[in-house]
C-alpha cells in the first residue's frame, strides 16, 4: 500500500473509532498552556491502551509517567466501579495538574497520583501485588527495571504496556543511555518465557506483553 492510502486509512480509523471528548481535549490544551511538554499519548494511542486494559478485565493498574493525567483518564475510564489506578510521576507540578484533571473527570475515587521516582514507588507498591496491568511512559533508562517489576508483580493474564517502543527509530542504531534502555526493554519483553509479546505499530510503537505463566 502506498503512503497516501496508508494515511487515508489512519484518518478513516481515527474518524470512526477515536472519540476524544471535551474533557480529554481540555487536558491536552491545559498541558500546553501550563508549559508542560506535549508528550502525552495521542488520542488513538489512548484508545488502544484503554482497549487493552478492558480486554484483560483489569481492576488494579499502575502507570509510571502521569504528566497531566491524559493517559490516566483513558485508563481509568476502562476500570470497573471498584477498580483502581495508581499513577506515578516524579514532578510535583505534573502531579498537581494530573490530580486537578482527574478530579475534573470525576475519577478521583479511582485514581491515586503518587509523586516520586518510579522505581522507588513501584518497590513500595510490591506489597499490594499482584496487579493486572502496568503502563510505562516515563524515563527510558528505567524501562528494563519497570519490566522486571511487571514480570514479578503482574498476575497471570496481566499485561505490561510501554509507550515509545520504537523511540523514534533510535532503537535501530542506539547511542544514548535512553536508546539502550528501550533496546534492553524490548529484548527482555521478547525473550521472557512467561510473556507473549509484540510491538504494535501505533504512534511511536506500543509494546504489549501478556503474562501467560
Ligand atoms: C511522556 S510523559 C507521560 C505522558 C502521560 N503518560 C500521558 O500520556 O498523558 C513522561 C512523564 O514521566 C515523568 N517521569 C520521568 N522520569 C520519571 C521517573 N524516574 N519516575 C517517575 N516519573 C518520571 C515525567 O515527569 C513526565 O511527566
Amino acid at each position: 500500500m502506498n503512503e497516501t492510502i496508508t494515511q487515508q486509512l489512519r484518518e478513516y480509523v481515527n474518524d470512526i473509532f477515536v472519540r476524544e471528548d471535551e474533557l480529554l481535549a481540555f487536558v491536552r490544551q491545559q498541558t500546553a498552556e501550563h508549559g508542560l511538554p506535549q508528550i502525552n499519548l495521542q488520542p488513538h494511542e489512548g484508545l488502544m491502551v484503554q482497549l487493552f486494559v478492558r480486554m484483560c478485565a483489569a481492576r488494579k493498574v499502575v502507570e509510571v509517567g502521569a504528566l497531566a493525567g491524559y493517559s490516566a483518564i483513558w485508563i481509568a475510564r476502562a476500570l470497573p466501579s471498584d477498580g483502581r489506578l495508581i499513577t506515578i510521576d516524579k514532578s510535583s507540578q505534573h502531579c498537581a495538574l494530573a490530580r486537578a484533571h482527574i478530579q475534573r473527570a470525576g475519577l478521583a475515587d479511582k485514581v491515586s497520583v503518587l509523586q516520586g521516582d518510579g522505581r522507588q514507588i513501584l518497590d513500595k507498591l510490591a506489597v499490594d501485588a499482584p496487579f493486572d496491568a502496568l503502563f510505562v511512559d516515563a524515563d527510558k533508562v528505567s524501562y528494563p527495571h519497570y519490566f522486571s517489576w511487571a514480570a514479578e508483580h503482574l498476575r497471570c493474564g496481566g499485561i505490561v504496556m510501554a509507550h515509545n517502543a520504537f523511540w523514534g527509530g533510535q532503537i535501530l542504531s542506539p547511542q544514548s543511555e535512553d536508546d539502550y534502555g528501550l533496546v534492553r526493554f524490548n529484548q527482555m519483553l521478547a525473550e521472557h518465557p512467561a510473556f507473549e509479546s509484540t510491538i504494535i505499530e501505533v504512534g511511536d510503537g506500543l509494546a504489549l506483553g501478556v503474562k501467560v505463566d
